[in-house]
């Protein structure tokens, strides 16, 4: 059932090309230039008169919101608040029959997400789901939705539920992007062109998996690690580091590059591992100079660079290579080598990966 792979966690990584490729198809139709999703097009009204679209989720599915908050704002220009379901809940936020909720889970069973929506609905908002798990208690109660198709996801920690949620409102904000006109046909075009190469990126990127696990016999022992990621990346680099502390047991921080000097540079010495998300079109040259200012304090670098790079080279004490891509999809690609990191270490470190203490796959408690 794990396919020949050691664990389903590894399985999973390596379904992606696939899994992400089976949620946009149907979807992405390249050749009429269009995207076709029912949930989308059956309420566009709604969507096209929102104030505002509220994102909540948990964990993984949050981080994914985090990007999607980024590529929405950017594609369609609708302003999005990305909230912790928990929070969301219990504080009596406001709402209105404006806004438009969108609720992410894979399992569709998680009770504050579940909660949240409820909430949302009492108060009037429209709600959607995207979700994994097909007929789940939060596909269901949701006002419209889309699937992700990423298939079943065993490991608990999650890996292809995050890039097929990512696929999947990115999708959704291109629709919106071309009903408000607020990309040109041009640019749209040039987006799904993009985005249906991101598979085949994704499959060249897992050769880098011997390299990875390389670098990760060298850090295994570590206590503490950061990860810092800007712009599009920096949800990336908080999922990075959630990854590593759920199954491997090291503590580790995701930050936003640039919040380096307002406190975490105080952690750096020659003992701190800090993993660097510095792709060619995100901020790179700001990035660079974080990692100078890490490798001044001895920190050991690990760098994600677009292929080709060589600047960056010349500083880290690794760098993990991946293919270009329009900076808006680089997470689908960036958070790869992050996930195969993690489950290197807590491999070595003789860690139950696939059912790491403590955590459940859903987290049906409050
Ligand atoms: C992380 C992880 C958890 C889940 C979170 C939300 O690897 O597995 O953080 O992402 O519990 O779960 P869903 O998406 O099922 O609502």
């Amino acid at each position: 059932e794990k396919g020949g792979y050691e664990h389903f966690m590894l399985k999973e990584i390596y379904e992606q090309p696939r899994a992400i490729q089976d949620t946009y198809r149907g979807r992405l139709l390249r050749d009429e230039a269009i995207i076709k999703m029912a949930g989308v097009e059956d309420n566009m009204k709604k969507f096209l008169n929102a104030d505002r679209i509220i994102i909540v989720a948990c964990g993984t599915s949050w981080h994914a919101g985090l990007v999607a908050e980024y590529i929405f704002e950017e594609f369609s220009r609708i302003p999005v608040e990305v909230e912790y379901a928990s929070e969301f809940r219990y504080r009596n936020p406001i709402i209105t029959e404006k806004d438009i909720v969108i609720a992410i889970s894979q399992s569709g069973e998680t009770a504050d997400t579940l909660a949240a929506v409820k909430l949302a609905k009492e108060k009037g908002a429209f709600v959607f789901g995207v979700c994994n798990v097909v007929g789940s208690s939060i596909a269901r109660e949701t006002h419209a939705g889309a699937y992700t198709h990423a298939g079943p996801e065993i490991g608990v920690a999650s890996t292809k539920a995050f890039t097929t949620q990512i696929t999947v409102l990115s999708l959704m904000a291109l629709r919106l992007a071309r009903a408000k006109g607020t990309m040109s046909s041009s640019v749209f075009r040039m987006y799904l062109q993009e985005l249906e190469l991101i598979p085949q990126k994704v499959e060249q990127l897992l050769s880098v998996n011997e390299h990875v696990k390389e670098i990760s016999k060298k850090y295994l022992l570590s206590t503490n690690c950061l990860y810092l990621g800007r712009g599009y990346n920096f949800p990336v680099a908080l999922e990075g580091a959630l990854k590593l502390k759920e199954i491997s047991y090291i503590h580790a921080e995701g930050y936003p590059a640039a919040e380096m000097k307002h406190g975490p540079i105080a952690l750096i010495d020659d003992r701190m591992p800090v993993i660097v998300i510095a792709t060619s079109k995100g901020h790179y040259e700001k990035v660079v100079s974080n990692i100078q200012e890490i490798k001044s304090r001895k920190g050991k670098i690990i760098a994600i660079v677009t292929e080709g790079d060589t600047t960056v080279k010349e500083i880290a004490d690794h760098v993990i290579e991946i293919p270009d891509s329009e900076e808006a999809f680089s997470p689908l690609l960036t958070t790869i080598p992050l996930q195969l990191l993690s489950y290197h270490i807590a491999v070595m470190r003789n860690c139950n990966v696939d059912q790491p203490r403590n955590l459940a796959k859903s987290v049906t408690v409050e």
